[in-house]
């Protein structure tokens, strides 16, 4: 694999910049709705995100990414936008955003935000407008079809929370289409007005200081404009639950002009310095659109699939198959990754045993900071937090009330902060939270976990400050090794003349691994036993893992 290089020249040859912040960083995403409540009014909102970067910036984490927080109706929880310039009231407004970016950066934190250009709300001014008539000026942004002559639906094509991606407008007498919710029509990114005012966007909140986006669900920015049928994906209909999974979606999504319009994307935003991209790319196609979205340093910086956010179990044969294809070699782009997230169950609930939290949430925090690429930290992930429970009474998003109780189950990574586990409402707010709080969730709330003590707390900002002290830990090259043990997972991370060790045992028994790589000293170990220095052991206990320093 190939050593990153850290220099960029300009045109005279000049250094530009040195490695550019984003590459090798650790994420933090809030969401917002959930973080902290300031005005106790039951939601979460940005002065609730000043409030506690203190606590953000303890972490030790180098940039923020927000959840959307601009004007919405909350259909689908601020991923239905209707106005992307304004912030939604339930937040603030545009004078706590501007304080949010001058105190984060003031803590030397970077501030991500999340922009939705595959749909707007159908609430948007622009979606008002086109559905009017088949000839006003937007009439053409987003994506309407005739019905086939018995009224049916142009296509087959179905929406990711259920049922046709179609639905009729009688103003237009056309369906209009939607990935997801009816409430988010589909953009016609086709369309250059649509691109130019994407591009408007971005530059709105550039200037206000953004360092950089997560761009929604993009590869669902552009459909096939035939609108020919998506062919069945002849799937074993057991493990299926909607009719989205049912077809190969390669017609309403996935389309070659998507990664061009990236580039015209990135011409634009290299205009401003080292603002960061990082696509969200879902569905089967992922690791090759990845690398699409990425190539050749033109396009996006940077990509996450949905790898470790569902699927079976992490594995060492799962890491090693996904990260082996990121080699850093053929003009590739730089991967992002994600354990958790507000659309995920949390991973230490899918992954692991509850009497062997611990263990396992400290195994996955040091894999998620040694993996090649950019970490993705979702709040709450640095306390352990398993997933919450929600009764059906209080569940709020509409997929989840839709398919209950056969749901995504994303209400559950939604639930409030826990910050003060006897505080009302663990601390989050003084009204009534939007969703209520999980008390298993408060029992691992910040206040209970302090830098006195042994904590999942106390160990993440360990881990973090050693991977950011360490260049071969944010930047190195990533070589597997072989174990002779399908529970243990071993690489080296390599940069210049300094190389890590990492090695993770997966199962919740004591494992022996093909110890036959030289010595090294530990550095962070997964658990106490082993202190600093020691040199690294060929037996591991349950979901023991650590990074030693080659000597
Ligand atoms: C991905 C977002 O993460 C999810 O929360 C949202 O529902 C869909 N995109 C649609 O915008």
């Amino acid at each position: 694999m190939n050593v990153e290089t850290p220099i960029e020249l300009n045109a005279e040859n000049k250094q530009i910049s040195s490695t550019p912040w984003w590459k090798g960083a650790v994420i933090y995403q809030i969401y917002p709705r959930s973080f902290y409540d300031s005005n106790g009014d039951g939601v979460g909102d940005l002065r609730g995100c000043i409030e506690k970067l203190d606590y953000i910036a303890s972490l030790g984490v180098e940039a923020i990414w927000l959840s959307p927080f601009f004007q919405s109706p909350q259909a689908d929880y601020g991923y239905d936008i209707s106005d992307y310039k304004a912030i939604d009231p339930s937040f603030g407004t545009l004078q706590d955003f501007d304080d949010l970016i001058t105190e984060a950066h003031k803590r030397d934190i970077k501030i991500i935000i999340d922009q939705v250009y595959a749909h707007t709300s159908d609430q948007h001014a622009w979606f008002e407008e086109s559905r009017q008539s088949k000839n006003n000026p937007k009439a053409d942004w987003y994506v309407w079809a005739d019905p086939k002559i018995d009224g049916m639906p142009p296509n087959n094509w179905q929406s990711v929370f259920g049922g046709p991606a179609w639905e009729w407008d009688a103003r237009r007498q056309q369906y209009y289409m939607h990935n997801f919710l009816k409430e988010q029509p589909q953009l016609n990114v086709h369309n250059i007005e649509v691109q130019e005012a994407i591009l408007e966007t971005m530059r709105f909140w550039i200037k206000r200081g953004v360092d950089g986006f997560r761009m929604d669900a993009i590869n669902f920015a552009m459909h096939n404009r035939a609108l020919t049928d998506n062919p069945p994906a002849l799937l074993d209909m057991s493990r299926v639950t909607r009719p989205f999974d049912m077809q190969k979606r390669i017609h309403n999504q996935s389309q070659p002009e998507t990664p061009l319009f990236m580039e015209r994307i990135r011409q634009e935003l290299d205009k401003f310095g080292d603002i960061f991209t990082v696509a969200e790319i879902g569905g089967d196609e992922a690791p090759s659109e990845m690398r699409s979205y990425t190539a050749d340093n033109k396009r996006l910086n940077s990509a996450y699939s949905f790898d470790f956010l569902d699927g079976p179990p992490v594995s060492a044969d799962k890491v090693r198959g996904t990260l082996e294809k990121w080699t850093g070699e053929g003009g590739e782009g730089w991967p992002s990754w994600a354990f958790e997230n507000h659309d995920a169950r949390r991973a230490l609930s899918r992954w692991s045993a509850p009497e062997n939290r611990w263990d396992a949430a400290r195994c996955y925090m040091m894999l998620l900071l040694s993996l090649r690429g950019n970490a993705f930290i979702y709040q709450g992930e640095e306390l352990g937090l398993p997933h919450g429970e929600v009764a059906f009474e209080h569940l709020k998003d509409p997929e989840a009330i839709a398919n209950w109780p056969r749901t995504l189950g994303r209400d559950g990574a939604r639930l409030p902060m826990p910050w003060v586990k006897d505080g009302l409402n663990a601390g989050f707010s003084t009204g009534t939270p939007w969703m209520p709080v999980d008390p298993k969730q408060a029992e691992f709330a910040v206040d209970t976990q302090t830098d006195d003590a042994p904590c999942m707390l106390r160990f993440t900002k360990f881990a973090l400050s050693v991977r950011k002290k360490n260049k071969a830990l944010r930047l190195g090259n990533m070589n597997f090794l072989d174990t002779g043990n399908p529970s243990v997972l071993a690489f080296t991370r390599s940069y210049e003349d300094e190389q890590y060790l990492c090695v993770f045992n997966f199962s919740d028994k004591h494992s022996k691994w093909k110890h036959a790589v030289g010595s090294g000293h530990i550095v962070q170990f997964s658990d106490d036993s082993l202190s600093d220095g020691h040199e690294v052991p060929a037996d591991l206990p349950a979901y023991g893992a650590y990074w030693a320093k080659r000597v």
